[in-house]
């Protein structure tokens, strides 16, 4: 079978690695706690049903799916929420999983907005962080991979929403042409 999409940026067996450890961390870390894990649809659909399955704590999941107002490859921080969480998370402790953090502006965007209905706690779980495009400072309490300053595809990650089904991260030039 000939290969779909480029050059893997990380490897499928890298990201099954990388996942577990972070699955492990987030069940030492919450041991004795009941956690909800949030999947932001649609770009951390692959990334989140892999972690949940890495981790040894009983977990309540839901999802919320946005859009951002994107202009071709860049974000404008300005998002719409196109479907809302289903449960309550008064008093709960709240995981967001999100699949990258660019700018920053959608993951500050989704913590004040679910910080106002008063969580007991609140992190945020990003598959991939590209700190060098950060123009707000918000705290990613677990990193999959920092990558750097590249259009990034696969594992849930589009471009012009394709490509979100290849099992590995590709980068994308800025044409907009596989490398
Ligand atoms: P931010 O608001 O700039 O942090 O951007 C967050 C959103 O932009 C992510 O949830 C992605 O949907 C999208 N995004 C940012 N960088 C990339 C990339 O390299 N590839 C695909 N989507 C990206
Ligand atoms: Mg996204």
């Amino acid at each position: 079978m000939t290969r779909i999409f480029g050059k893997p940026l990380i490897s499928q067996q890298e990201l099954n690695r990388r996942i577990k450890d972070l699955g492990r961390r987030i069940s030492e870390d919450y041991q004795d706690r009941d956690v909800v894990m949030i999947g932001v649809l649609k770009g951390a659909f692959a990334f989140f049903a892999d972690l949940v399955r890495a981790i040894q704590v009983p977990v309540e999941l839901d999802f919320l799916v946005v859009s951002s107002y994107q202009s071709s490859l860049k974000s404008t921080g300005r998002v719409k929420v196109i479907s809302d969480l289903t449960v309550d998370i008064k008093g709960q402790d709240v995981i967001v999983v999100e699949d990258i953090v660019d700018s920053g502006l959608t993951v500050s965007f989704l913590k004040k907005k679910l910080l106002m209905r008063h969580p007991n706690s609140l992190r945020v779980c990003a598959l991939l962080d590209k700190p060098e495009r950060r123009t707000i400072n918000v705290p990613i309490e677990y990193v999959g991979f920092t990558i750097p300053n590249k259009y990034v595809v696969g594992y849930g990650l589009d471009y012009q929403n394709r490509y979100r089904n290849l099992p590995y991260i590709a980068v994308l030039d800025q044409a907009g042409e596989q490398e």
